[in-house]
């Protein structure tokens, strides 16, 4: 059976809008209980503080700190505004939630150097300019686009499990439900982006909950573009640590279609 062609929530704008809007409404759910993730911030993964240490760009390797940060799919954390309280002047966090970047833009401290705007990581192209970046941070964005890519690797490892005497097959028959291969397309997507946006040699920061094994290959596809700076870490809450800088443009020879 082909796989359904529906994404899973995650990858999905309308669930995050959905979800944001909870959060203008309180901390709490429906039964009265206090429910962290609809508090105003919530930083999935791993905090803020605690990201900071990987970053190998620090405020004193720029000009009064100038030089583009891009958060990517920054949601209601708090870790653009922590780059702002360490220093970095001008930081531009972005998510397809307008629900959520109007929250994050109406509620920044004063003095806060952080602009909120609306983009789509898959193509960010009018918001954030080709070669326009010194570093970008995505904790929790890639694993958002790769939901179903990771559930149909795990579906598969998983089939043999569920076989039973009148399931010979597993669930194999009935289909993998998810579809992998449209969200491997839009990750991919994801990752030409941030290689549009970042100058040369400079750094891309990714902290996710998936172990290398499920990760790595994102940036191995084409081989020219990505350079591993340091081994995935694993961080004191089990999430994993990816780092790489972007490699050199490729320079175009001059005058190769000059004619004499
Ligand atoms: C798991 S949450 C992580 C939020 C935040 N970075 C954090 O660490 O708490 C994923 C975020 O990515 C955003 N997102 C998912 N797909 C996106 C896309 N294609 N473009 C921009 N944002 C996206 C969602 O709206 C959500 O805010």
């Amino acid at each position: 059976m082909a796989p359904m062609s529906r994404l899973s929530s995650y990858a999905s704008v309308a669930y995050w809008d959905a979800r944001y809007q909870q959060c203008a409404l309180g901390a709490r759910d429906e039964d009265g209980d206090h429910d962290p993730r609809r508090e105003l911030t919530f930083d999935w993964l791993a905090m803020a503080d605690d990201v900071l240490p990987y970053m190998q760009t620090t405020p004193a390797d720029l000009a009064d700190g100038n030089g583009r940060i891009l958060e990517v799919g920054c949601g209601n954390s708090t870790l653009a505004q922590t780059l702002s309280d360490a220093g970095f002047r001008d930081i531009l966090a972005v998510d397809f939630s307008e629900t959520v970047v109007q929250m994050m833009d109406e509620s920044k401290p004063p003095g806060s150097t952080v602009r909120y705007a609306v983009a789509d990581c898959r193509d960010m192209r009018g918001v954030v300019g080709e070669d326009s970046c010194v570093a970008v941070v995505d904790k929790g964005l890639l694993d958002a686009v790769l939901n179903d890519f990771d559930q149909a690797v795990w579906w598969e490892k998983s089939a043999s499990r569920r076989i039973t005497r009148d399931n010979p097959e597993g669930s194999r028959d009935r289909g993998c439900p998810y579809d992998g291969e449209t969200s491997r397309a839009e990750a991919l997507k994801v990752v030409a982006e941030f290689a549009r946006v970042l100058h040369d040699g400079a750094e891309l920061l990714v902290v996710s909950y998936e172990p290398p094994s499920g990760r790595t290959w994102l940036f191995e596809e084409d081989g020219k573009v990505w350079q591993q700076t340091f081994e995935p870490e694993e961080d004191d809450a089990g999430n994993f640590v990816y780092r790489y800088r972007r490699k050199a443009r490729t320079a175009v020879p001059t005058g190769l279609y000059e004619m004499d």
